[in-house]
């Protein structure tokens, strides 16, 4: 069998437009985007903001970091114990948590948020994303898209590390801090990796000082005053 090159596939457009998406959903569909340390609160205010969207009536879906590494973007060792792929093709679909591994699980992301958001719901993710430059390239497919500019709506979640740290819901400061300790490492985010907060971020959010509830409104405000949400 002869191989197709990526040259000779065409993108075929569809008849149906955004604004009959939108006014089927009463929404516009967007990527919220949230950003910061383990522990800083991330997926507790995504799955609030989630539940509460939909109670609203309105299609949201969260794609989270954990979840999203069984399935999509599986490590090589989840896909040979669960699903039997042979080791050389888990080597080659597989991620891990290389630095070159960790981009690709970004690149994925903002593309499945992006095509979601692009089918009309608000795709709302939840990863550390710790790179400025994985995050600006997600924000640039959203924004360079073949029907349109997509809203992105960065939000970095910035609670300090001695918050995130005393928190510790995984246990995995501990376990860097240990691995740091005995001159290993761990390449943990915030204690020997380093995080890059957003520069303009559509909006910030400080959980030492905002409850998730809190937090929860003052997206929903956000949402409103830009017109992605409708009554
Ligand atoms: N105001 C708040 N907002 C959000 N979470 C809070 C707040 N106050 C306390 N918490 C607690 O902080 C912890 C945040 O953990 P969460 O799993 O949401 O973080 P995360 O950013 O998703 O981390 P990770 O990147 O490791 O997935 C939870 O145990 C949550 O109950
Ligand atoms: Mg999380």
């Amino acid at each position: 069998m002869s191989e197709i090159l990526a040259t000779q596939i065409t993108w075929h457009d569809g008849s149906v437009t955004p604004a009959e998406r939108q006014q089927l959903l009463k929404q516009t569909g967007a990527t919220i985007w949230f950003t910061g340390l383990s522990g800083s609160g991330k997926s507790t205010i995504a799955v609030a903001l989630e539940q509460v969207l939909i109670q609203r009536g309105h299609a949201a879906y969260v794609l989270d970091g954990d979840n999203i590494r069984f399935g999509l973007n599986a490590s090589p060792k989840i896909l040979i114990d669960t699903r039997g792929t042979s080791e050389a093709a888990a080597k080659r679909f597989g991620l891990g948590f290389s630095a070159e591994d960790r981009e690709e699980n970004i690149r994925r992301i903002g593309e499945v948020a992006k095509l979601f958001a692009d089918a009309g719901l608000i795709a709302i993710t939840s990863f550390i994303s710790p790179y400025r430059k994985d995050r600006d390239a997600a924000r640039k497919i959203h924004q360079t898209h073949k029907t349109g500019p997509i809203p992105f709506v960065e939000i970095y979640v910035n609670t300090p590390i001695e918050v995130c740290e005393a928190r510790d819901p995984k246990g995995l400061y501990k376990q860097a801090r240990a691995a740091v300790a005995s001159g290993k490492g761990m390449g943990f985010t915030g204690v020997d990796d380093p995080y890059e907060p957003p520069l303009n971020p559509e909006l910030t959010i400080d959980t030492g000082t905002l409850s998730p509830a809190q937090a929860v409104a003052k997206v929903l405000n956000y949402l409103s005053a830009q017109g992605i949400i409708r009554e």
